[in-house]
């Protein structure tokens, strides 16, 4: 396993700074997510990383080796699987990821095992002779994580591998990706916060080619937790909701009130006076409600919080 230090890369096309000073350090053995909004320079360094395209400036290193200056082909030590990988449809998975051991120059017997164990891997066991024309999206991207894993790379490169998939895809291909942390160290990059919340357990969030913030989650989590209400409404209460939101929005400890069907997210400046200021008020104004609580901010707020004022 790998960790991997980016340090102080760029990257311009025309005159775009795809990469502009992207700072990262990737501890070996985990799982990374990368995020940042549409643009951001996701997959440009993720290609940078596997080879495919060329930094202007800046050092990569695998471990302690300085890849830009030790010359060695780190292809041999990579799975990558691009944003919109590409299959032969008329190949079965097996045929598929045999001729892909091939390019790897694995011999007939390990390939045979290294087939073998992939397609038990990906779920694709059942499936191994059907053709690949035939295959759901989610089977397609977890035979692609299948091939990038081939020659038991020590770090793997998934570029959105989930993004394109439907809740029930999704879950499959984030089971695999779960699972792979024992074997190599994982960047992974999405726009979808919640599957990054689900299986990653480091985060950089990176927009417009720099290093916003990277953390492991969980202090990214702690860190940025803006504290927060919901309130869920009981059915008679839905009428009044609209003038109850006016009310809610000038209590002084709430700072920010979003309503989502029949629930209310109050973001509070104190936990405490806030609960006791919306209580005060249902009492006053005869209005009940089902459930008070106090609730996490989820990845998605801190990620809004931290790129939306950058846009
Ligand atoms: N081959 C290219 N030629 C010209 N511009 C490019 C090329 N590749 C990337 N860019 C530009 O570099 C910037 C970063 O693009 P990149 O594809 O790395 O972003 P991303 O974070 O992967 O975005 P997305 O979430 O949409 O996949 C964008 O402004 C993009 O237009
Ligand atoms: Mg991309």
């Amino acid at each position: 396993m790998n960790s991997v230090k980016i340090e102080d890369l760029r990257k311009k096309y025309g005159n775009v700074n795809a990469l502009d000073g992207l700072n990262i350090q990737v501890d070996s053995g985990s799982v990374f997510g990368f995020l940042g909004p549409n643009g951001a320079g996701k997959t440009t360094t993720l290609r940078i990383l596997a080879g495919l395209a060329q930094a202007d400036s800046g050092s990569i290193f695998f471990g302690s080796e300085n890849t830009s200056k030790s010359g060695t082909d780190q292809k041999a030590r990579l799975g990558y699987l691009p944003e919109e990988p590409a299959f032969y449809g008329w190949m079965s998975p097996r045929e598929y990821l045999d001729y892909v051991g091939k390019i790897f120059k694995l011999e007939a017997k390990e390939r045979q095992l290294r087939v073998d164990q992939l397609l038990e891997k990906s779920g694709l066991k059942e499936a191994a002779k059907r053709r690949i024309a035939g295959f759901s999206r989610g089977m397609r991207q977890r035979l692609g994580i299948a091939q990038a894993l081939m020659n038991h790379p020590s770090l793997l490169l998934l570029d959105e591998p989930v993004s394109a998939l439907d809740p029930a895809g999704r879950k499959e291909v984030l089971e695999m990706i779960e699972g792979l942390s024992s074997e190599c160290t994982v960047i992974m990059s999405s726009h979808i916060l919640a599957d990054v919340e689900r299986v990653c357990d480091t985060v950089g969030i990176i927009n417009k080619g720099k290093l916003i913030t990277q953390a492991k989650k969980q202090d990214l989590l702690d860190r940025y937790a803006i504290p927060a209400l919901e309130i869920t409404t009981s059915n008679g209460s839905a009428s009044l909701m609209p003038e109850w939101k006016l009310r809610l929005e000038k209590l002084p400890a709430i700072t920010g009130v979003t309503v989502e069907g029949y629930r209310f997210h109050l973001a509070v400046k104190d936990v405490h006076t806030s609960q006791q200021e919306v209580m005060q008020d249902a009492l006053h104004h005869n209005v009940t409600f089902e459930k008070l609580e106090v609730v996490k901010p989820s990845l998605e707020d801190i990620f809004m919080q931290l790129t939306g004022s950058l846009k």
